[in-house]
């Protein structure tokens, strides 16, 4: 039984994606397994979180354990002035295993140095967020039947989200081609467009979103543009409305588009999209269940 954190999507070779979304499959068919019965889960959300911290802790529920933790962190003693490794060695000693969200970059992977309890980094800044990235692949192999060559347009705040930017590690096994479509406020950041030629991922970038891109595309990843992430409420309100879904876009599209979008939404999908067969993403937040009793199990060196 190996423990280990999960902190970053690089760390997971192609062999530990495809097993943790075999495991994923396997919760899918039978979600209520007493797998952790006798354990304790701390979800410490120094950030905001609906889907990420209930979808945790659900799948600790469901495998049979305990949750405590918190989702305000004005609630905790680092409203008091107390350190990031102090909250982590006091949790350590109450948990078997911490699910983290935190607004500094480089958090999960510090907490992870400083206790031997797995972390599960649930989002840290604008950096990462790796169990989200599992999801997500779990979503585009369940709606497109694999993950080997497809074309992934990716839409909105490509700086700022972490999502989009653990999703092109994830996919880079997998011989995809990006589109990335954003405003040049929010363009996707260097590192990443580094990371994908050195990968040899092709990829094009885009300030229009147009039905032509659309109608090329396998995955159409949308994202929220962050108000949270910006110090200049002005350059928000430049750039909030710039991309729009609407139903009427999706006339031409390839029968096997899928939406995905890793929510909350603002307006940057119309809600006539809702209705449409192409539109996944509440299904999409759904898998996040199964693959995070996955996860659980992976870091824990459960097996299943
Ligand atoms: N996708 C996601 O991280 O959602 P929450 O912020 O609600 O957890």
């Amino acid at each position: 039984m190996t423990k280990k954190s999960l902190v970053s999507i690089d760390q997971c070779s192609k062999e530990d994606i495809l097993r943790i979304l075999r495991n994923a499959e396997s919760f899918e068919e039978n979600p209520n397994r007493k797998l952790m019965e006798g354990k304790i889960a701390a979800t410490l959300f120094f950030e905001p979180s609906t889907r990420t911290r209930l979808s945790f802790e659900t799948a600790f529920n469901r495998l049979g354990g305990k949750v405590v933790g918190f989702s305000d962190a004005s609630t905790s003693s680092s409203s008091k002035g107390e350190t990031l490794k102090d909250t982590i060695l006091m949790v350590s000693n109450y948990a078997d295993v911490i699910v983290m969200r935190h607004f500094l970059e480089g958090a999960a992977r510090y907490a992870s140095e400083v206790t031997g309890v797995p972390i599960i980094n649930a989002g840290d800044g604008a950096n990462q967020h790796p169990s989200q990235t599992l999801l997500d692949l779990y979503s585009i192999r369940k709606t497109q039947g694999k993950l080997d060559d497809l074309t992934i347009t990716m839409v909105g705040d490509l700086k700022y989200g972490r999502t989009v930017h653990s999703l092109i590690v994830g996919m880079s096994h997998f011989n995809p081609t990006f589109h990335f479509v954003a405003p040049k406020e929010l363009r996707m950041p260097q590192e990443q467009k580094h990371f994908c030629e050195k990968h040899n991922i092709k990829y094009t970038e885009h300030s229009d979103f147009t039905e032509e891109i659309i109608n090329q595309t396998d995955i159409l990843y949308m994202t929220r543009v962050q108000r949270e992430r910006f110090t200049d409420p002005v350059e928000y309100e430049q750039v909030k409305n710039v991309y729009i879904l609407r139903n009427n876009m999706l006339t031409n599209s390839r029968d096997n588009l899928r939406i995905l979008h890793p929510l909350p939404r603002v307006n940057e999908i119309a809600y006539d999209v809702d209705d449409n067969p192409k539109a996944y993403y509440i299904q999409q937040a759904h898998n996040g269940l199964f693959t995070r009793e996955a996860i659980i199990c992976d870091v824990l060196g459960v097996e299943i």
